[in-house]
């Protein structure tokens, strides 16, 4: 393995082996598999599980690690192709990146979408033109459409807790006050559809994910024999559901209209995830969100401090599938699992 940009990039198996060696590196930890080794954290936008349960995974595993956040202590990075750089980047990525690479034997990366063109952003322009000049092994720490360690991270929390693979699991969206991307969203569908889960995404009029994303998702569920549907309506969503995986996320009818997204969202109060929701959800529904959450605006404080919260087993899982992405993309040991 030599990159972790996408989780569609690997097979069903390869992610369950993935899981498999994160629940080895639990049991039995390998303080010197990656000694001396150094990994490169970039973050063009805030972290706090991300940037944290990288350096502790490199940290457990007996490599070491250097954070750049660009602009604060470190040059402004411009990010755009063909930019005229008469404005506050002071270095380009195609400079700044390769050096980065130079010094380290893996680089991770988070920018998250620009959030004016869709296009643009569902192309993953500007991830594709960074990646495209690290010539070390490359982790997506959230791109514009992507997610993929919380992806793995959720994946190895439905394994843990033996969520059956048929079990229902339904996306929903969530308000928030600001537009938010599309990436956990994109990210997650497309997990659960390639576990295959009957997936059920639930959102107002005006939130539709793309139907690149949707496509995506179904041509996952098409291989692993799960299926990916989506409603308006709570009640039929919540049927008999298994899993409750909330999220936020911007207006794709509105896109780059923060405006006009607002409009739209200020009648969507109601789209904050409580006890209510779960009535005719399985008796032991569980309750997902990657963090963070905006408590009582897109879930009230009841359901995340109540039984059916996993949000924290989620986060806490960061740290072991990071440890066996590391491990794979830099280990030149095998696990003696
Ligand atoms: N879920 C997640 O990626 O959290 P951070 O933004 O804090 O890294």
């Amino acid at each position: 393995m030599n990159r972790f940009l996408d989780l569609a990039d690997f097979s069903r198996e390869e992610v369950l082996d993935l899981i498999s060696l994160a629940q080895h590196l639990e049991k039995h930890p390998e303080p010197q598999a990656l000694a001396g080794k150094i990994l490169g954290l970039v973050f063009f936008n805030p972290s706090l599980r991300t940037l944290s349960s990288f350096q502790v995974g490199m940290m457990r595993l007996g490599g070491s690690s250097f954070v750049i956040t660009p602009g604060q202590g470190t040059w402004q990075l411009e990010t755009r192709t063909g930019a005229v750089m008469n404005g506050g980047a002071a270095e380009h990525v195609r400079e700044g990146l390769p050096v980065l690479a130079s010094y380290a034997d893996a680089l991770g990366i988070r920018a998250f979408a620009e959030g004016k063109d869709l296009q643009y952003d569902l192309a993953e322009t500007a991830f594709k033109a960074m990646a495209s000049v690290v010539d070390k092994p490359l982790i997506n720490l959230e791109s514009a459409v992507n997610h993929p360690c919380q992806a793995l991270a959720d994946w190895k929390t439905l394994e843990d807790r033996h969520v059956p693979q048929r079990a229902k699991f339904v996306l929903s969206w969530a308000n928030h006050p600001r537009v938010t991307p599309l990436a956990v969203p994109a990210a997650t569908v497309h997990m659960a559809a390639q576990r295959g889960m009957e997936v059920v995404v639930l959102r107002p009029e005006g939130y539709a994910l793309p139907p690149e994303i949707m496509d995506k998702a179904r041509a996952a569920a098409a291989t692993s024999g799960g299926s990916v549907t989506e409603t308006t309506d709570r009640a039929t969503a919540m049927q008999g559901a298994h899993i409750l995986y909330a999220k936020e996320w911007g207006s794709t009818a509105h896109y780059g209209d923060a405006a006009a997204d607002a409009a739209l969202r200020a009648n969507l109060s109601d789209w904050c995830v409580r006890e209510s929701w779960f009535d005719t959800a399985a008796a032991d529904c569980k309750f997902m969100h990657c963090l963070p959450v905006r408590r009582n605006v897109a879930v009230a404080d009841d359901i995340l401090d109540g039984p059916r919260s996993i949000v924290l087993q989620e986060a806490y899982n960061r740290l072991p599938a990071q440890m066996a992405v590391l491990h794979r993309l830099l280990s030149t040991g095998v696990s003696q699992r």
